[in-house]
């Protein structure tokens, strides 16, 4: 099995590409965004294709961990180019709702999962090559967050993070610090060989990336949540910290793409897409 990893500099995100033999799936793919000018780009899934067209590699799924805050997803860039099936957890259909009513979407806007492609819950597979996709329902930063097992390998998605940088924060709508913990705690029972791949790495301290690590070592050195972190002890430290964090920076960008698969907003009757800014619906106002 090869695993290979792409790090998207401007959000810190991972995207990797696994495949034995020919076939490939893609996780967490991001789409370009720059919210001081508006324009996207694909550059990042471009160095993705790259890596694609250089092993000769077909591409049946590509698949979100989750409805990421923090970038777009570049899903459409693998349906468009190679044909690939969307894959999410089969309830994002709870971020769908929460989200349409906060962007007022309308009732026509699906809160089924729709138009994911494929919606695959704990313990699920799906097949591809030699290889399979085993689903592991793991919530806490968002209900429908699914970690992927392929092999000995997990691709963690917003869980754990590197060891000397912790684990995903639990304040989005549906988040919850002591469902994390339960998450956690099922990584933590997987044989501590198990390589773990994560999401996000911020490069604490101006260390080089790092994104790799095992259950093993993140049972004993993870500076949030190591094997001797009790239940609370860390929803006490997990619901502090997150108090203190500032909103990331695309998340309204994001979110109201991402659930929809990654798709912009339909153009407006000048050619031009629009994405909507809700004004004080996590707190704050100052009236008129
Ligand atoms: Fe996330």
């Amino acid at each position: 099995m090869e695993i290979r990893a792409f790090f998207d500099e401007q959000t810190w995100t991972l995207t990797y590409v696994v495949h034995a033999g020919r076939v490939a799936v893609v996780i967490d793919p991001v789409r370009n965004y720059d919210p001081k000018s508006g324009r996207t780009s694909w550059r990042s899934s471009e160095e993705v294709a790259a890596y694609l067209a250089q092993e000769k590699l077909t591409v049946p799924y590509v698949v979100d961990t989750h409805a990421h805050a923090d970038h777009m997803t570049g899903i459409p860039f693998f349906k468009d180019r190679y044909g690939a099936k969307s894959v999410t957890g089969a309830r994002i259909g709870e971020i769908q709702r929460v989200f349409r009513d906060v962007y007022d979407l309308g009732d026509a806007f699906p809160v089924d999962g729709r138009p994911f492609d494929v919606l695959i819950d704990e313990g699920m597979r799906l097949e591809f090559g030699s290889l399979a996709l085993e689903a592991m329902h793991t919530p806490g930063h968002t209900p429908a967050h699914m970690s992927w097992k392929i092999g000995d390998a997990v691709f963690l998605g917003d869980t754990l993070f590197m060891p000397d940088y912790g684990s995903a924060r639990c304040d989005f709508p549906g988040g919850s610090a002591a469902t994390l913990f339960d998450s956690i705690q099922r990584l933590y029972a997987l044989p501590d060989a198990t390589r773990l791949f994560v999401c996000h790495d911020y490069l604490p301290g101006g260390r080089p990336l790092a994104y790799q690590t095992t259950v093993g070592e993140q049972k004993r050195q993870n500076v949030q949540i190591d094997a001797r972190t009790t239940r609370e002890q860390y929803v006490a430290f997990r619901e502090k910290k997150d108090a203190e964090l500032d909103a990331p920076a695309l998340i309204l960008p994001s979110i109201q793409v991402n659930i929809r698969a990654g798709e912009l907003p339909e153009p407006a009757a000048n050619g031009i897409a629009y994405l909507k800014i809700p004004l004080d619906a996590f707190g704050g106002g100052c009236g008129r």
